[in-house]
């Protein structure tokens, strides 16, 4: 009697393959490494079967069949190498072609389009239509961040999915009937959504494009370094897109633990800030109330003097924008070289932290049968693909809850809950942990949270002790605490260090804060780009930018992730170099080479950061 198995054999092209039940014969096909063109599929939606570009042969069916749609079953010979196959291939792209512009030359999706490339490789090589091509609108603007060029679009749905199934926000939709079928929006509106970048990465044609990367250059010309988005503490992977030393786009990475391929706009579209589009000044001491442009040694050594003056009464900030190897060297310049524990990374307010805030890893949203959103959309808008994440958590069966208070959200969980996430900003982390004790106290099951912090660095700040009260690895500070940002002003401080790696990570000082800083004897400025604080500096120091730098950052949720510049800017020194010379000046003998060389001996301070860089995973405080 035959077992009954999850498992499916079948052949494709005369080879043999054995895959899950269920299994697309598309995918089954991809596991022996038989390509298969496609238009419309996409792996991360259902299939639809509109473009027919995967039809192959199934013994036994009388007409070709879409592999994008048709699951496998036992004992199926599959073949897609036949001349009817083929007949059909060259077919469809016919037909694709019929109306479609011949704007290949001044396309921006000319060299990396699969409609290019598959006609190349599966086309009929010229056309037989003499007739005129239907016209549509061209460079129809959807938004302030995308273009549609209505000829190009060959009607996949992957967009129209992609806001339905993927985001759920149902922005784009098929309008009109037959050949006069168009994607748009809701009555012409401009779209709103923060997840319109996606779409022109998905879109298998020129059909969408970024308003900010149009004509900006051919895909052949650009260099591409993997690193990490610097908009937020999600830690999406990106690309760095650069053509003679200029950023020209962001593009995905996928990673599936952290973004599933995703990128909000807010990351994406967030490169022009860091744009070296100009110079950006000089290192730079005060004298005589003008700022006087010096060179890096001259800088480092009036800012060691002050500092030493300054000594234990110096209080630095840095910002959650920098990277680990950085803030490590920032603490130590303070708590070791100046005696000073008056350190922080926070705007306003104190939000306690610990490593139980990274409790919920983001791909277990997924595995949870209860999320409790508390703040709703103050959450997304903190992290925004962390709302892919839970729309595709909710369409498996994961019951999502946005609430504003921790009352609806204990009211919202069942007793018989067995998995449950709570999700909550720093601001709202008090709340988060009173909801997570009563949950645990209601529920039979697991109850787990996750904190999102600020900036791309915001949980490496907090694991490396860039805080008053806390040092490296979260270790007790035994009465050598120092004062936090907010208490500084009245805490008798004399020098201030504004390490302020990122512009969008910047010290947002208050007018008061402003006021305070004109009275203080020193402010040392470390800064990428020209800012409203270079008003007040004794002494500039220009850094680098995000995508200009090497190292690690960590995400919300504990992941230790590399950076690597994009973009050369050897004429500006490493911020870690700036701050070892600084710790240096006062005799402090570092002997760092390399941002590398940091981070072997932070792994030595904090052994839980040892395993997680080398594989790139998360944070498990469980080794401290
Ligand atoms: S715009 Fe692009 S993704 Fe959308 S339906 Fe047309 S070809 Fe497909
Ligand atoms: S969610 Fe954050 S890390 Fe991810 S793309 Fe958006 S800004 Fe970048
Ligand atoms: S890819 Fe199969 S029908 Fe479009």
């Amino acid at each position: 009697m035959a077992v009954a198995t999850d498992q499916v054999t079948l052949q494709v092209d005369g080879v043999s393959v054995t895959v899950p039940k269920g299994t697309l014969i598309l995918d089954a096909a991809k596991k022996l490494g038989i390509d298969i063109p496609i238009f419309c599929s996409h792996p991360k939606m259902e299939p639809v079967a509109v473009c027919r570009m995967c039809l192959i042969e199934v013994e036994k069916m009388p007409k070709l069949q879409p592999a994008c749609a048709i699951p496998v079953a036992e004992g199926m010979v599959v073949r897609t190498l036949t001349d009817k196959v083929k007949q059909y291939q060259q077919g469809v792209l016919e037909f694709l072609l019929i109306n479609h512009p011949l704007d290949c030359p001044i396309c921006d999706k000319g060299g990396e389009c699969p409609l290019q490339d598959q006609t190349f490789q599966y086309g009929p090589g010229a056309s037989r239509y003499d007739f005129q091509k239907a016209h549509f609108d061209k460079a129809v603007p959807l938004s302030d961040k995308i273009v549609l060029d209505r000829e190009r679009c060959i009607l996949c749905w992957r967009c129209t999915r992609f806001t339905e199934e993927i985001s759920g926000e149902r922005e784009l939709a098929l309008i009109k009937r037959g050949v006069h079928t168009i994607i748009g929006t809701f009555n012409d509106e401009p779209a709103q959504s923060v997840y319109q970048g996606n779409w022109t990465e998905i879109c298998p044609v020129g059909a969408l494009t970024s308003r900010q990367y149009r004509f900006i250059s051919r895909p052949w010309d650009l260099d591409r370094t993997p690193s990490v988005c610097p908009g937020c503490a999600m830690g999406c992977n990106i690309q760095i897109d650069s053509r003679h030393n200029k950023i020209g786009r962001f593009q995905s990475r996928e990673n599936l633990e952290v973004d599933d391929g995703w990128l909000c706009d807010q990351g994406r579209y967030s490169f022009p800030y860091f744009q070296r589009d100009q110079e950006f000044g000089s290192p730079s001491i005060r004298r005589d109330g003008q700022l006087a442009a010096v060179s890096y040694p001259e800088a480092v050594a009036e800012a060691a003097a002050r500092l030493q003056r300054a000594g234990s009464s110096a209080a630095g900030w840095a910002s959650p924008g920098a990277t680990n190897e950085e803030l490590f060297l920032f603490q130590r310049l303070f708590r070791e070289t100046l005696k000073s524990p008056h350190l922080d990374h926070r705007q306003q307010g104190i939000h306690e932290t610990d490593p139980e805030d990274i409790g919920l890893p983001i791909a277990d949203i997924e595995r949870c049968d209860h999320v409790v959103v508390l703040g709703g959309q103050e959450v997304i808008d903190a992290a925004p693909v962390l709302h892919l994440r839970l729309h595709k958590s909710q369409r498996h069966g994961v019951a999502v809850h946005r609430v504003d208070e921790v009352k609806a959200g204990l009211a919202a969980v069942p007793a018989e809950a067995t998995v449950v996430g709570v999700l909550a900003t720093a601001a709202r982390r008090a709340d988060a942990i009173t909801l997570q004790n009563q949950l645990v106290s209601k529920v039979k099951g697991r109850v787990r949270r996750l904190i999102v912090v600020r900036g791309p660095n915001g949980r490496g700040a907090k694991d490396l002790g860039i805080l008053p009260h806390l040092g490296p690895g979260y270790a007790v500070l035994n009465g050598r605490a120092g004062r936090p940002r907010a208490e500084w002003p009245k805490a008798g401080i004399r020098a201030l260090y504004i390490y302020d790696a990122s512009p969008l990570q910047e010290f947002g000082a208050t007018e008061a804060e402003l006021d305070w800083l004109r009275s203080l004897d020193t402010v040392i400025v470390q800064r990428f780009k020209p800012s409203v604080l270079d008003e007040y500096a004794h002494v500039i120091l220009p850094g680098r930018a995000f995508p200009e730098k090497d190292g690690t950052v960590t995400s919300m949720e504990g992941r230790v992730q590399r950076i690597a510049n994009g973009i050369d800017a050897a004429h500006v020194w490493d911020d870690w170099r700036i701050l070892q010379a600084v710790a240096n000046a006062m005799g402090a003998g570092l002997p760092y080479r390399t941002s590398e060389s940091i981070f072997a001996d932070l792994a030595k301070a904090v052994p839980a950061y040892a395993a997680a860089a080398l594989a790139q995973g998360r944070v498990l405080w469980g080794e401290r």
